[in-house]
């Protein structure tokens, strides 16, 4: 039963954030009653095995949706084949002022400078610890906004540390633009320091649990070719377990004249969507199916994911798809792929 259509314009006529909260309080309601089995039959398994790692469909739930892995029953409950959460941060910070989170329906698009709001790895932990959910976990790690840029790695080893044991794969978030420098990270001796040293913490921490978690790198669609290459190269010599591509840009130019979009931060949705494809496509020519892809970016249809796909992804995630179009998004890509 698709009850989006009728939801949506009521959600659209609340400010973003806080439709968003209502949303997912909504979805808590409905999967604590029991109705969300209702609504949402399940959806028929697609399994792909990726990374070590048995997914039980393509498509998961992107970043950002649940920073801190309070809705993660719920989110799962909609047929997701995988689920991350965060971007979580060592310490609870409370993100950028508000307003910072804009909706431009008439390009399908949000912008948003959140700023990785949220409430801490300690807290995010003991969620999953709380959860039920059995399924594929993408515990996404960034950085606190006041450690400085050149102590970056402190922060990602912390969150590696502390999340190695709880997720079914880390990712490293380097490409938000709403944490100063961040994106720095992702250029020349900086990405590399950064990559050897999480690989090695990695490999540390496979010896003390038993158990191996791969490790995932992040990356904006804003990179050009000979970045792209670099980081390409890198993830095949750290043998990096896999790369999301990507996160939101910020450019403008597919939105110019808009009224927001001289809003600072992130554009994501159907304007990312062919910024994001290039980049798969690139990657794929550099990494030769040595190293997976997962594509985000602008998947508002099942072609969009087969796009994804035809460029060379293995798997794909939505968030802005799943504001516009609701949870059917999911069964409606999962069916076509
Ligand atoms: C409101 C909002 C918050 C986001 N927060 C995060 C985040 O915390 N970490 C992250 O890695 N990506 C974050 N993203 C990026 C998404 O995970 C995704 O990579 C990007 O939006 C492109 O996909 P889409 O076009 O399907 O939205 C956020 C996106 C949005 C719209």
């Amino acid at each position: 039963m698709n009850l989006y259509p009728l939801l949506r314009p009521l959600l659209f006529s609340l400010d973003p954030e806080t439709a968003h909260e209502v949303t997912l309080k909504l979805l808590n309601a409905a999967h604590a009653s029991g109705l969300s089995k209702l609504i949402y039959p399940a959806i028929e398994d697609k399994p792909v095995r990726l990374m070590g790692l048995e997914f039980k469909n393509p498509v998961g739930l992107a970043a950002g949706l649940d920073k801190n892995g309070d809705y993660l029953d719920s989110l799962a409950a909609l047929g997701f084949g995988f689920v991350e959460i965060g971007t979580v941060t060592p310490r609870p910070q409370p993100g950028n002022p508000k307003p910072r989170l804009f909706r431009l329906p008439e390009h399908q698009a949000i912008i948003n400078r959140m700023g990785f709001n949220n409430h801490g790895i300690d807290h995010l932990l003991a969620q999953v610890k709380q959860s039920r959910y059995t399924g594929i976990l993408g515990i996404n790690i960034g950085k606190n906004f006041d450690t400085p840029i050149e102590n970056a790695v402190d922060d990602y080893l912390i969150g590696l540390r502390k999340a190695y044991s709880s997720a079914s794969y880390v990712t490293i978030n380097i490409s938000s633009p709403n944490t100063k420098n961040l994106r720095q990270l992702q250029q020349g001796d900086e990405i590399k320091s950064l990559i050897s040293a999480l690989k090695e913490e990695q490999l540390k921490l496979q010896q003390e649990h038993g158990k191996y978690v791969p490790l995932v790198l992040k990356i904006a669609p804003d990179l050009t070719t000979d970045e792209i290459n670099h980081i390409a190269k890198l993830l095949l010599e750290f043998e990096i377990d896999g790369v999301i591509a990507t996160n939101t840009t910020i450019a403008r130019d597919m939105i110019a004249g808009h009224p927001l979009a001289h809003e600072m931060g992130g554009l994501s949705g159907a304007p990312v969507k062919d910024k994001s494809t290039a980049v798969v496509r690139e990657l794929t020519a550099e990494l030769n199916g040595r190293c997976p892809i997962i594509a985000a970016g602008g998947i508002l249809s099942a072609a969009d994911a087969q796009e994804k796909i035809a460029a060379g992804a293995s798997l794909v995630q939505i968030y802005s798809g799943l504001i516009y179009k609701g949870p059917q998004l999911v069964e409606d890509i999962v069916k076509s792929l």
